[in-house]
């Protein structure tokens, strides 16, 4: 199960040899900027500058661990990551917990399922910079979204998003302020994309103070409710991979007397993050992209700890203080930490999955992983101008490796079949409407040498017309 793509490993030159150094060495983006050569303008040549990138990743040994399709060249792990052999060995072992203490697992187990979602967000609170009383693992993304916004949506002012979001933001966002009985279209305020790729965050900055002026008041909620209550944002758009300055934004909001929110999905296990230095108030994530937790993942939370204290707006028992759950009150008391934004039983089976799938992560370091990731998105980005530009495609994602995340957006007018082409060939990749192929080399399993795979099919695909077979997409992603 855990075998190499055969296709793609045609150097057997040990990259994927069990070792690793955690050390950050190499991976760093600076892949052939020596002016050694390696890199010529023929195949040959690129090949042989794959080998050595491979041979000098230090994240290479990680590979063995996952289970990579057979055949296949996986660039999806920003939409679902990769079954580890860690994961799947921590679900077994609550699979054989269940099967031989059945109830008294909830105190018995180890580690107890009682306390799971706040363990779990002890483990993932370093990967966003936070306190581990500050993280909690539970519920799903969207409805963390709904809850957290829920809870700091005082109903007076606006909410501050981006034209790119990803949708179910949006829907939990104006059904949240449907709730508060506002309406949607006079408070969902919009930061529009200039190039429908990327936003300037000056125009985010632009926008706080917009939508403020002619208000009394300056606390956010613009005092008649006229201006930005609460600044919510993706770390990463999920289309063309553009990565924000959260410091600079939460400053920016703090400033004007507005909360900071953000959706860490496209970040989280693949850019490090700092959210109580920065002083971020919430964030929401998922946990099966980059921390491979599995499909439908449990996701997880972050709430500053001066905020702690709150109701949260969508309580359930398992948010209730821990000490006194068991006394069954009817009146809430909510935990004293992010913990009090559970909601119900959390799914323990999914549980275990993450908390197996966190050891890799763990083990090879948050800097060592963006190092590679860097390394890998900028070679791809390199051999796309070389051998895709003059075919029509281009890059999408921010050339500058500060400002994009995990994964590369290739835009072609022919997107969607391309996307199909591809996949018919063994090389996972996604579609985006309306232009987009994602290609996301996630770094604890992806080789320079599929890298150049893809980029090696995506031309065979332009090249021989392939991807004319293929209708046009009509359910909308691939
Ligand atoms: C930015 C962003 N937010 C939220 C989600 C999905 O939310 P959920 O995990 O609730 O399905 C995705 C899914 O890809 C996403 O990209």
């Amino acid at each position: 199960m855990y075998d190499d793509c055969p296709k793609a490993d045609r150097d057997g030159d040990g990259t994927s040899d069990g070792s690793h150094r955690t050390d950050g060495g190499g991976g760093d983006g600076d892949y052939d900027r020596d002016g050694d050569g390696d890199r010529g303008d023929d195949g040959e040549h690129r090949g042989r500058n794959a080998e050595r990138l491979d041979r000098e990743n230090p994240l290479a040994g990680f590979r063995d661990r996952f289970a990579i399709p057979e055949g296949e060249c996986y660039m999806d792990g920003n939409s679902l990551g990769l079954l580890s052999a860690d994961a799947e060995a921590a679900v077994e072992a609550v699979v054989d917990e269940w099967r031989e203490l059945a109830v008294q697992g909830w105190d018995a187990a180890e580690p107890p399922w009682f306390t799971y979602g706040e363990r779990l967000g002890d483990r993932v609170a370093p990967l966003v910079g936070a306190r581990e009383s500050e993280v909690v693992v539970a519920n799903s993304t969207t409805i963390n979204i709904h809850s957290l916004i829920g809870t700091f949506y005082n109903g007076d002012g606006k909410i501050l998003v981006s034209e790119l979001d990803f949708p179910t933001d949006h829907y939990a966002i104006r059904a949240q302020l449907r709730r508060a009985g506002r309406d949607p279209d006079d408070c969902l305020e919009v930061v529009e994309s200039h190039d429908g790729r990327t936003i300037d965050e000056d125009d985010v900055v632009r926008a706080m103070d917009e939508a403020s002026e002619g208000s009394e008041g300056n606390e956010g909620d613009g005092g008649d409710g006229t201006g930005v209550e609460i600044l919510f944002f993706p770390s990463v758009l999920y289309r063309s991979g553009q990565l924000f300055d959260i410091e600079y934004l939460t400053e920016a909001a703090h400033e004007r007397g507005i909360l900071a929110g953000f959706d860490l999905a496209h970040s989280i296990g693949v850019v490090p993050h700092d959210l109580s230095t920065c002083g971020v108030d919430f964030a929401a994530w998922c946990s099966y992209k980059y921390l491979n937790g599995g499909p439908g993942a449990l996701a997880g939370l972050y709430v500053n700890e001066r905020h702690f204290g709150r109701v949260p707006s969508l309580p359930g028992w398992w948010g209730h203080e821990k000490e006194t759950q068991f006394d069954m009150d009817h009146r809430f008391t909510p935990a004293a930490n992010a913990g009090a934004y559970q909601i119900g039983t959390p799914p323990i089976l999914a549980a275990a999955a993450l908390d197996g799938a966190l050891t890799p992560i763990e083990e090879a370091g948050i800097e060592a992983i963006r190092g590679t990731s860097i390394g890998l998105s900028e070679y791809l980005i390199d051999l796309v101008d070389d051998r895709l530009a003059d075919q029509g495609c281009a890059v999408g994602t921010p050339r500058d490796p500060a400002r994009r995340g995990g994964h590369v957006a290739i835009e072609h007018e022919e997107a969607d079949r391309i996307s199909r082409a591809l996949r018919e060939r063994g090389v996972i990749v996604d579609y985006r409407p309306p232009n987009v192929v994602r290609v996301c080399p996630s770094p604890l399993y992806t080789r320079y040498a599929d890298v150049e795979r893809v980029v090696a099919e995506f031309e065979a695909v332009l090249e021989t017309g392939a991807y004319e077979r293929f209708e046009p997409a009509t359910d909308g992603v691939t």
